[in-house]
């Protein structure tokens, strides 16, 4: 079977004020958030904490964060704490159907009468979908905006950003867009200013603050504070030790490897595996696959970096020097580019090409779909053969997004646990301080660090050693802590 572009079928279920592909789904999502929460340790800490004073009480929040078991315990976390939410996901493979239709009809709703939280995602979206799903939860009754966002990924931001400016300077919507993805932005942004041309004024009167979930969404903020741009004030959740050196590390050391095998089912052990970039997310994907026993050959740009992977005992090589004999390509960069076009053509027959960073475009996908004659062959939901004119192939996952989400189900429940509690006490901080802050990147104190992390000892059964006032005082600590300065790199 030949397919280029894929057949679209967008889902039946529209009604009320959510878009979930199947509410039928609902009482087994209850079933797997039930079995989700027992991991959960550190949302359901909070919810014990704050659920009686709720903190967040007159709060609207948005999220835009992939649409998972683990993200529905956040969603039902901050409903309980007192805010309204809206949700959608932030990449168009990562959702979780029933997990969505749970969320929809709610613990106490039915499929007559959902009475959940609105929820505006499925499985398999196309990008105009996606960004009139991220449009729909950005609307509040009343023609408002949310007061927070949570965002992952930064597209929820860039899409406030986008139109307000667009509200000034409507020719800039008329601009050749770099991507098939930037292209359905400009085309919703354009549709939203027809309909509503004061719509994102109104939406940055009432918008406090920003918590973003993930390296590239930093990255992304920071650029905009460094121009001046940023409207308002953001927490940098990423950066949380008890995020990036937990989420990034080991959630991807479990959820890279289970979804190549969901994909491929392919034998790991022996294989020369190719791993992009040698960051947090770098350094779980290749210990997954060495423990697995692949042989892993590392690509980096930063001679730090480098030097860590040589000295972990992997080979650091260029990604050329391997296309031939690579048997399993990932990308974690954050780059653009890290795969290009013509190295994806080179590549020896039958390679395995995933990534597992935000977007679609560290493997250059759009290249290889102009390369003159290849052939896109479809071998389920997720994974293409894509076949050259000289009939070699490559085998690609989840369309060059998320392989980890698209392809399974993303990271488990605890360690996003720990993700999620950040989260959790960014959109406190942020509502909390909604009239005083103002727009700039910052990450949450050390302190709350390692609350968090505290808040995970007991399910794994740990037992911490406690600085008698003697110790505490030759360390210079104070016994409680923090136990580590801010500069310090764990
Ligand atoms: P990081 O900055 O710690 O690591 C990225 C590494 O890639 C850096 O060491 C950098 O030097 C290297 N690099 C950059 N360009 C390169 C290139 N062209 N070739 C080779 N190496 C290159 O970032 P991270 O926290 O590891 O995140 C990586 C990506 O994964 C980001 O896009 C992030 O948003 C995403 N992420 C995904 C998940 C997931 O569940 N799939 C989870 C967390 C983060
Ligand atoms: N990112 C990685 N894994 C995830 C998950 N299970 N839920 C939400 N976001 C994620």
């Amino acid at each position: 079977m030949s397919l280029d572009p894929l057949p679209h079928q967008s889902p039946a279920t529209t009604d009320g004020d959510f878009r979930v592909k199947d509410l039928s789904l609902a009482d087994w999502g209850r079933s797997e958030i039930e079995l989700a929460e027992r991991e959960m340790p550190g949302l359901m800490a909070l919810r014990e904490i704050h659920g009686g004073a709720k903190p967040l009480a007159g709060a609207r929040i948005t999220g835009s964060l992939h649409m998972t078991l683990q993200t529905a315990v956040l969603i039902e976390t901050l409903v309980e704490l007192g805010a309204q939410v809206r949700w959608s996901s932030c990449n168009i493979f990562s959702t979780q159907d029933h997990a969505a239709a749970a969320i929809a009809m709610g613990k106490t709703g039915s499929p007559g009468q959902p009475r959940g939280v609105p929820v505006f995602a499925w499985k398999a979206e196309t990008l105009d979908e996606y960004w009139e799903l991220l449009d729909l939860s950005l609307r509040f009754s009343g023609g408002r905006g949310p007061n927070l966002i949570v965002d992952d990924g930064g597209d929820a931001t860039l899409m406030i950003h986008l139109g307000l400016k667009a509200e000034a300077d409507p020719a800039m919507l008329d601009q050749t867009a770099e991507s098939e993805d930037e292209t359905a932005l400009l085309r919703r942004l354009k549709m939203i200013r027809a309909e509503d041309p004061k719509r994102w004024f109104r939406t940055v009167t009432q918008w406090y603050g920003v918590s973003e979930e993930t390296t590239t969404g930093v990255h992304r903020l920071h650029k905009m504070a460094k121009e001046g741009s940023l409207l308002v004030p953001a927490i940098n959740v990423n950066d949380s030790v008890t995020k990036s050196k937990f989420d990034n590390l080991y959630g991807c050391r479990e959820s890279l490897l289970d979804g190549i095998k969901r994909a491929t089912g392919v034998m790991v052990a022996g294989k020369i595996a190719v791993v992009c970039g040698f960051g947090d997310v770098g350094k779980g994907c290749a210990q997954s696959l060495r423990g697995m026993g692949a042989r892993v050959i590392v690509t980096e740009i930063d001679p730090i970096c480098a030097l860590q992977a040589a000295m972990e005992g992997y080979q650091v090589a260029k990604v050329e020097d391997f296309l031939d004999q690579g048997d399993i390509f990932i990308t974690a960069t954050g780059c653009v580019d890290a795969i290009s076009a013509r190295q994806l053509s080179l590549m020896k027959s039958g390679a395995i090409v995933c990534n597992i960073g935000h977007f679609d475009h560290e493997i250059d996908i759009a290249g290889l779909k102009r390369i003159p004659g290849i052939r896109r062959v479809n071998v389920k939901p997720q994974v293409d053969r894509w076949v050259f004119p000289d009939g070699r192939e490559i085998i690609l996952l989840a369309e060059g997004r998320l392989v980890n989400l698209g392809c399974a189900q993303g990271h488990p429940s605890f360690v996003m646990s720990a993700s999620f509690t950040n989260q959790v006490l960014a959109q406190l901080a942020l509502w909390a301080e909604r009239t005083k802050a103002s727009p700039g990147v910052r990450v949450l104190p050390r302190r709350l660090d390692e609350e968090v992390a505290r808040l995970h000892l007991d399910k794994l059964g740990v037992r911490l050693t406690t600085l008698d006032a003697r110790q505490a005082d030759y360390l210079g600590l104070d016994a409680d802590g923090p136990f580590k300065s801010d500069s310090y790199r764990y």
